[in-house]
């Protein structure tokens, strides 16, 4: 069915175009070949799975496996994560890079960290960052909502949640900074940032153990002290994974979702008049809807097959790199209604932008109380809130697994208390 030949000719994928908008592209994708084998711009190849019930399925599939090891390609292979400069080995047993019976035993220690009551009790925390981050350009009447807004507010609440002293968290701003700027490559700076952060991470676990507190490396090293052993290397890993898996994705959140907004009036205004009203029902339903119609996640981190796998009339052979297109599947009219269009009160958006399975977004929960405090104050304290630019003029950061904007300039009258 489908080798049939498509009547459309096959859209170019990693051009400037596809990074501006790859919906287009990925519908054909979904229609005429929605398992396909293709040449990605670092010249590996890989499948490209667009549908949605065929990437639920791929997600939680056990023959699919995260570890890089089973790449036909490995010898040869950059980094496999998405995650720039992270080819030392001392990273790479992270949550991302591994399958059961390590992966089980790592997500169960850090799940007993990393709870969903510590997530709520952080939530002034994250109000407090938010608003303090707006304050510092309110006056102005213009700002950048990455650089000033979206980007620093993951890196201070990942950093608290962490246990990363207050002194110390400039330093992360600045390594996450060189990381999200060349995201991807494997420039020199890149791996030096990568370097001193997971220096920074180890000298601070060994640190810690000595004088345990009620943060989330504290919690990780007590998990391990009272079950399953966790190496320093480990914990170092995990520290990592979290800022990192926790950091772009966020930014991304609302950087996509505020312009979305922008770009979406009427909705926009639905959302404001709620929130005016005192009301938090469609900024739930609205974070979910955002991140649906234009996620932080465009494809899912790279699995390998580990047997023969039958996928959406394909066969996928041992070795093989597979790439579920989370972007493409949640857009999929199989599955949503109208998906081209943005609802914010959608119900039954059942979206794959957390992944699937047992690798499933361990930060959910932190994500949504961070882009639920993010967007709301934002409208709530900027009313007026508009594009600064021209939407031609915006770019989006090159990179495989993830879909942001470089800067997203506003404006809005300006508030002097
Ligand atoms: C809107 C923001 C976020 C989005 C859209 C997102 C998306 C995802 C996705 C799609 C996966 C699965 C990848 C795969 O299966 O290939 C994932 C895994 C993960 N995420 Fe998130 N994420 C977000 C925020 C966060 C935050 C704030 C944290 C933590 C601070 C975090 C930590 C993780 C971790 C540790 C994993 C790996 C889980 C595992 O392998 O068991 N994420 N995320």
């Amino acid at each position: 069915m489908h080798d049939l030949p498509p009547e459309t000719p096959a859209p170019e994928l990693f051009t400037w175009e596809f990074a501006t908008d790859p919906y287009p592209a990925y519908a054909w994708l979904r229609e005429h070949a929605p398992v396909r084998r293709t040449t990605l711009p670092s010249g590996v190849e890989a499948w490209l799975v667009t549908r949605y019930a065929d990437a639920k399925r791929a997600l939680a599939d056990p023959r699919l496996s995260k570890n890089p090891v089973h790449h036909a390609e490995h010898a040869h292979a950059k980094s496999k994560t998405g995650i720039p400069g992270e080819r030392g080995a001392e990273l790479m047993t992270h949550l991302l890079n591994i399958d059961p019976p390590d992966h089980t035993r790592l997500r169960r220690l850090v799940s007993q960290a990393f709870t969903p009551r510590r997530v709520a009790e952080f939530a002034p925390r994250v109000q407090e960052l938010t608003d303090g981050l707006i304050d510092a350009f309110a006056a102005k009447g213009e700002a950048d909502l990455i650089h000033d807004f979206a980007f620093p507010l993951p890196i201070y609440a990942i950093c608290d949640l962490l246990g990363v002293p207050r002194e110390d968290q400039d330093d992360f701003r600045d390594w996450a900074g060189m990381m999200i700027r060349h995201g991807g490559g494997p420039r020199g700076g890149v791996g030096r940032s990568v370097k001193k952060m997971r220096r920074y991470l180890a000298e601070l676990i060994h640190r810690k153990r000595d004088d345990l507190g009620d943060d989330l490396i504290s919690g990780l090293i007590r998990a391990s002290d009272h079950g399953e052993h966790l190496t320093e290397n480990e914990a170092a890993a995990m520290a990592f994974i979290l800022l990192f898996a926790g950091f772009e994705t966020t930014v991304n959140l609302v950087g996509n979702g505020v312009y979305a907004l922008l770009r979406h009036p009427e909705q926009r205004a639905r959302l404001q008049r709620s929130l005016d009203a005192g009301e938090s029902g469609l900024l739930t339903t609205g974070i979910e809807e955002l991140l649906r119609y234009d996620g932080p996640v465009e494809l899912a981190t790279w699995r390998y097959a580990t047997e023969p796998v039958r996928l959406g009339g394909q066969s996928v052979a041992v070795g093989d790199p597979v790439l579920v297109v989370l972007a493409a599947a949640d857009r999929d009219p199989e599955r949503f209604d109208d998906p081209d269009r943005l609802d914010l009160s959608r119900g039954d958006n059942k979206h794959l932008s957390y992944g699937h399975g047992i690798h499933y977004c361990l930060g959910a929960p932190l994500a949504r109380l961070e882009g639920q405090a993010a967007i709301g104050t934002l409208l709530t304290r900027l009313p007026d809130l508009r594009l600064a630019v021209d939407p031609s003029d915006l770019r989006w950061r090159g990179g495989l697994i993830m879909r942001g904007l470089r800067t997203l300039p506003v404006q809005f009258t300006a508030v002097r208390d």
